[in-house]
């Protein structure tokens, strides 16, 4: 039996995750997640009583009682973390306690354990500023722009100086789609439902590209990693699809296709200036990884769900961070 503990189990990613993780009947999951946002155990609820699954309510900080779970595991994969530019924004410290800090604790107390493979999830936000004329990879420059990008940058670079833990940093593109705890503070799902209820979209930055990928493809991502761990330790990968680029304007011609009447309103502000376009060829190179969604795919999904009466409140507190 495998044993895998994710940390960050009851967000967005890690309620996909971990069911996807358990339908492998040799695969026993340890998830573990403080639950003290505004979407509680959301991504968990409906499997707490799984056999295979174990669930700690535990902050990441708290290293000891972290270390407790770690014998016998064979692979940690750390999620858990204050989410997203604005989030990261609001205490500094604590997000660098959480992000960095435990982070660290987390990867110093598994490689103690024995754990044989650390997989850190980071961001292609890393990138920051870029040129748009060419697709970055891997090996391209890191410019965060927020603390949150920094805190994950900081992250990747004690990694890169472990040599005896095999470890696998995934840059997720930013995430889409259907999942058992919904974000709609991301792009595609706010854009997707925005349009649908309220016929007008909001928009700035309409130029800058950014990658995206689905829920679903994001854990595969991850799952894939884990399986091939000969190929992805002590590896970078990103973690998405090089034709799944977009910008915000590309969003809007996207939904106005599929809802005639919709509306925008193009605003001009201080503007967020990241804009890159991510080339995702190592992890299909290397891993055999496919991405099965894409943004239209995934819109389709946000307005089948909304208009079977999926989310009444998409603007509640426990669907943004
Ligand atoms: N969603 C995206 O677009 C995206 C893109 C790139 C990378 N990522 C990365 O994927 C991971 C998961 O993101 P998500 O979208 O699922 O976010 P999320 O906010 O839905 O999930 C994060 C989880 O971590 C938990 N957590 C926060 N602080 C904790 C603490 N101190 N102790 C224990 N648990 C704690 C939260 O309760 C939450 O359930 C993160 O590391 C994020 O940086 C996400």
């Amino acid at each position: 039996m495998r044993r895998i503990l994710v940390t960050g189990a009851a967000g967005y990613v890690g309620g996909t995750l971990i069911r996807r993780l358990l339908a492998d009947p040799d695969t026993e999951v340890v998830g573990v997640d403080l639950c003290e946002m505004d979407h509680g155990a959301e991504g968990v609820r409906e499997i707490i009583d799984h056999p295979r699954l174990t669930l700690v309510r535990e902050d990441v900080r708290n290293t000891a009682a972290l270390a407790e779970l770690l014998p016998g595991t064979d692979a940690v994969v750390h999620l858990a973390a204050i989410v997203g530019d604005p989030a990261g924004r609001r205490d500094p410290d604590k997000t660098r306690a959480i992000n960095i800090d435990a982070s660290v604790n987390l990867i110093d107390a598994s490689r103690d354990a024995g754990v044989g493979h650390f997989v850190f999830v980071s961001t292609c936000s890393n990138y920051g500023v870029s040129d748009t004329d060419n697709l970055v990879t891997e090996d391209g420059d890191l410019n965060p722009v927020s603390l949150y990008a920094e805190t994950k940058v900081a992250v990747e670079k004690r990694l890169m100086d472990e040599k005896t833990l095999p470890w696998t940093v995934c840059r997720f593109a930013t995430v889409y789609g259907v999942g058992p705890r919904m974000r709609f503070d991301l792009t595609v799902n706010e854009f997707a439902i925005d349009a649908l209820n309220e016929g007008v979209l909001e928009i700035y930055g309409e130029q800058f590209w950014r990658p995206y990928v689905h829920v679903e493809d994001a854990a595969r991502g991850v799952e894939m990693v884990l399986a091939q761990p000969d190929k992805s330790a002590f590896r970078v990968f990103n973690v998405g699809n090089s034709d799944e680029n977009y910008t915000k304007r590309m969003m809007y011609e996207l939904l106005k296709e599929r809802l005639p009447s919709l509306e925008a309103k193009w605003v001009q502000i201080d503007e967020d200036p990241r804009s890159y376009k991510v080339s995702f060829q190592r992890i299909k190179d290397e891993l055999g990884y496919e991405t099965t969604w894409t943004v239209p795919s995934g819109m389709d999904q946000i307005l089948d769900h909304a208009r079977l009466g999926a989310f009444p409140d998409p603007k509640a507190a426990r669907f943004r961070n």
